[in-house]
């Protein structure tokens, strides 16, 4: 079982989306193990995104990703960080596939909608940055 990171970007916290979204994840069986809302702070935000400092986008990724609130989520399934890539589509939604969460909710590049952890690694780091590594919980049958 896999664990990744999820978060619902502003743009679609503030389309109304937010269960739409969710309901798609739990259609495709991940399971919801953490969850909540907050305002990602420009520290947080630059540490978390630090892999893209040199781009040219960083600084609009940034205040984009703080512009307000996000719903941040660990899920997990079976092979689930590839698993919920592919459900999260490209980054340009414009590029993805029909039926992924960012054909449907996304508008362009910054605002797609959501973000999905791309490796195993990434979701760790990611998760620990978002949530802190004391807080786990587990899927109770
Ligand atoms: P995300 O999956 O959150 O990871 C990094 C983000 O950078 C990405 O989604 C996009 O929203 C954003 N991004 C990537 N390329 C560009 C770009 N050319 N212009 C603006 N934002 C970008």
């Amino acid at each position: 079982m896999e664990r990744t990171l999820f978060i619902i970007k502003p743009d679609a916290v503030k389309r109304n989306v937010v269960g739409k979204i969710l309901e798609m994840v739990e259609d495709e069986e991940f399971k919801i193990v953490q969850l909540k809302m907050l305002r990602i702070d420009i520290k947080t935000a630059s540490n978390f995104y630090a892999i893209h400092k040199e781009k040219s986008f960083f600084n609009e990724l940034i205040n984009f990703i703080t512009s307000s609130n996000c719903v941040i989520s660990v899920l997990e399934k079976e092979n689930g960080v590839s698993e919920l890539r592919k459900l999260v589509g490209e980054t340009d939604p414009l590029k993805s596939p029909p039926g992924t969460i960012r054909r449907y909710y996304g508008t362009d590049i910054q605002k797609n909608a959501v973000h999905a952890s791309d490796s195993i690694e990434n979701a760790e780091r990611e998760i620990s940055i978002l949530f802190g590594d004391k807080e786990t919980y587990s899927f109770l049958e």
